[in-house]
């Protein structure tokens, strides 16, 4: 039987999006990465001055604003996807380093959780999907066809997340992006709702030292295995 739902999981700048969009490409699935939908609410928290521990006011803002992904086209900044809320493309504004130091905690609160997980199973269930998060194979799709867990080690993710900014043209200090990465995994992995954590039926890639076109050729290979 071939895998119409692809989940894959791993902690911050496992390299999930650019492996996941690939696998996508190449199947010709959607890619959906939920980590946008985590980080456009953490967005508008941060700029409407909503504090980050108030989970009313973030559930309400998660259950009333409507996030929209759609294909890259028309730009040549290196971007994945663009994300929209309303007429405003936010794709970078979520890419800063105030939203990375806060959507852990915003992403903690299970309102904030409900709303958008009940937003991702809505796309899930159109199968065909290759979706990457925290909680794709443990919460969102349990039944997905196929999971992976990608893993690799904390200096590896911080030098590629600095590559990444460095290559755009950003400021990039390793040393924060390194702390960054382990408090988020730390914040991700112990809340108590859904936390980031290896389903037991999903197969961990440890990618340390593979290039993204040598992490893509193993999932395919895995994928091939299961057909
Ligand atoms: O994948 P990305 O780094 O963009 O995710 C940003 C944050 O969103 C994660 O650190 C985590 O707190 C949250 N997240 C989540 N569940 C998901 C995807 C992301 O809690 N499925």
């Amino acid at each position: 039987r071939k895998a119409k739902t692809i989940a894959i999981d791993g902690p911050a700048a496992a390299g999930k999006s650019s492996v996941g969009l690939a696998l996508a490409q190449h199947l010709g699935y959607l890619f959906f990465d939920t980590g946008v939908m985590y980080r456009a609410i953490t967005l508008l928290a941060l700029e409407q001055g909503v504090p980050l521990d108030d989970e009313e006011a973030l559930g309400v803002l998660a259950e009333t604003t409507i996030i929209d992904v759609q294909p890259p086209a028309g730009h040549d900044d290196g971007r994945y996807y663009t994300v929209l809320v309303g007429a405003r493309d936010i794709t970078w504004a979520l890419r800063t380093p105030q939203v990375d130091a806060s959507v852990s905690y915003v992403a903690a609160h299970p309102r904030v959780r409900l709303a958008l997980t009940a937003q991702q199973r809505r796309i899930g269930q159109r199968g065909r999907v290759v979706m990457v998060g925290r909680d794709i194979g443990t919460v969102v799709m349990p039944d997905a066809d196929i999971k992976f867990y990608l893993d690799a080690s904390p200096e590896e993710r911080a030098r590629r997340r600095y590559d990444e900014l460095v290559a755009r043209g950003q400021e990039a200090d390793y040393d924060a992006i390194l702390a960054d990465l382990r408090e988020r995994d730390r914040l991700d992995s112990t809340r108590a709702v859904a936390p980031l954590r290896r389903a037991p039926d999903a197969i961990y890639v440890d990618t340390t030292g593979l290039s993204r076109d040598e992490v893509v050729e193993r999932l395919l290979d895995l994928l091939g295995a299961r057909e």
